[in-house]
């Protein structure tokens, strides 16, 4: 049995799979198991920053695992203790305190349950509990019951009813929309900066302080959802801070390009003091409210460690503006009908097209197309919705390899 045999025989068929066996990584490029080599511009979807198997994270993670792998987090590990200081006093630069999850799905149910905590606190007028969470349509914030019943797609959640309540969903930087929309039970907004798997739709930043400005009127949490944005894809540690750089969130989580190829998400919350008693936000989620078995082990936090320092040391986020513009530049250069628009921040790229110039085949969409069209000619990338693509390089690519895949996009582009 080949391995496609292999899984369709034994994993389940949640994903609509390439066929293509990846068998081992480089930097920005990944061989396939016949040997072909690709370069890689999805990157596990914004996970690997710093490319395939970078040597800083590969030595941690073997020094580590020969020390301590995996300890319950009812004792004190030195390297996640390091990880959440590197995260606080270096990117987010903002007091509040972190917990660590295994996914991104996993930090946004964190942050939901603090939500609900903080409507405990601050309840209705008639002592009811607020705990209403306003999300936006075309957000993903995962798949968990709690972060499915969030995200503003109906494909996501069909055949999964009843949802977990508390949600509604709102057109996203549409500033008028949010007049009277704060009800009663409302107790926060969660959003992305950028929202990725929705399209690559960038919040401007009128409409991130229009909701600032509600969550001050209205006693509310800003909670940002920066698990695919954040951490220097955007050109920013934290992708927020782009548009509307004087905001300070509640609540932020993050997961995807933090570990640079491990399975590690994180959920922050403010030490903002929340009541005449000097409650801290953050102190909300106190011993017993949360918890994670893997959460922040002592193998993941090390590989996220040098991940982080790697991207501020060397500046990745500022790198991730100019490869944006360069490609963006070029882009613009072809002048191609079939592309309608480039959008985006940093390296998280879409490119968007249309679709009357793209012949598709049964329940194909014309991303989808262009996308294996792009893996046939030797780059790998992934859709954002039925009519745009993405391009997610590491935040360390070259020119010459945002070249070389340049050259590739234009090519499958002018066919069209
Ligand atoms: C913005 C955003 N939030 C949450 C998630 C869910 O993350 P995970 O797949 O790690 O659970 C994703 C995944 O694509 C995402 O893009």
């Amino acid at each position: 049995m080949n391995t496609t045999e292999i899984f369709n025989e034994h994993v389940m068929a949640t994903y609509g799979r390439f066929p293509l066996t990846l068998a081992e990584g480089r930097g920005a490029r990944v061989r396939d198991d016949q040997g072909r080599e690709y370069l890689d511009f999805c990157m596990g979807i914004a996970v690997c920053s710093l490319g395939h198997c970078h040597p800083r994270i590969v030595d941690a993670i073997r020094d580590q695992a020969g020390r301590l792998m995996h300890v319950s987090n009812l004792y004190y590990t030195e390297s996640q203790g390091l990880l959440a200081k590197e995260m606080n006093l270096e990117h987010i630069k903002l007091p509040g305190k972190i917990f660590f999850s295994n996914s991104g799905a996993e930090a946004n149910d964190g942050l939901i349950k603090s939500a609900r905590r903080y409507g405990h606190l601050k309840p209705q007028a008639d002592g009811k509990p607020r705990f209403e969470v306003i999300t936006f349509q075309q957000s993903f914030h995962g798949r968990t019951l709690g972060s499915m019943a969030a995200t503003g797609q109906a494909k996501v959640q069909q055949g999964f009813d009843p949802m977990l309540p508390g949600f509604r969903y709102l057109p996203y930087n549409d500033i008028a929309a949010l007049e009277n929309a704060v009800r009663d039970d409302t107790i926060g907004f969660l959003l992305e900066p950028v929202q990725g798997e929705g399209g690559v739709h960038v919040a401007t930043g009128e409409f991130l302080e229009a909701l600032d400005a509600l969550r001050k009127k209205h006693d509310l949490l800003l909670m940002f959802d920066e698990v695919q944005a954040g951490f220097g894809r955007c050109g920013e540690a934290m992708a927020w801070r782009v548009n509307a750089p004087n905001i300070e969130p509640d609540g932020i989580s993050w997961a995807k390009g933090m570990g640079g190829g491990i399975p590690i998400g994180a959920f922050w919350l403010s030490d903002r003091v929340v009541d005449e008693k000097g409650t801290k936000l953050s102190s909300l989620m106190g011993a017993g409210s949360h918890g994670s078995t893997y959460g922040g082990n002592p193998l993941v936090c090390a590989a996220a460690i040098e991940t982080l320092k790697e991207i501020r040391e060397k500046d990745l986020a500022g790198n991730a503006i100019r490869q944006s513009q360069r490609i963006r530049t070029a882009v613009a250069s072809w002048e191609l009908p079939v592309v309608t628009e480039v959008r985006g921040l940093g390296l998280l790229i879409g490119i968007a097209l249309d679709a009357k110039l793209i012949p598709t085949g049964e329940r194909e969409t014309c991303a989808l197309k262009v996308v294996k069209s792009l893996i046939s000619k030797g780059l790998i990338t992934v859709p954002a919705g039925p009519e745009t693509f993405r391009l997610l390089p590491p935040l360390n690519v070259t020119d010459e390899e945002v070249d070389e895949a340049l050259a590739i996009v234009k090519d499958v582009l002018s066919q069209f």
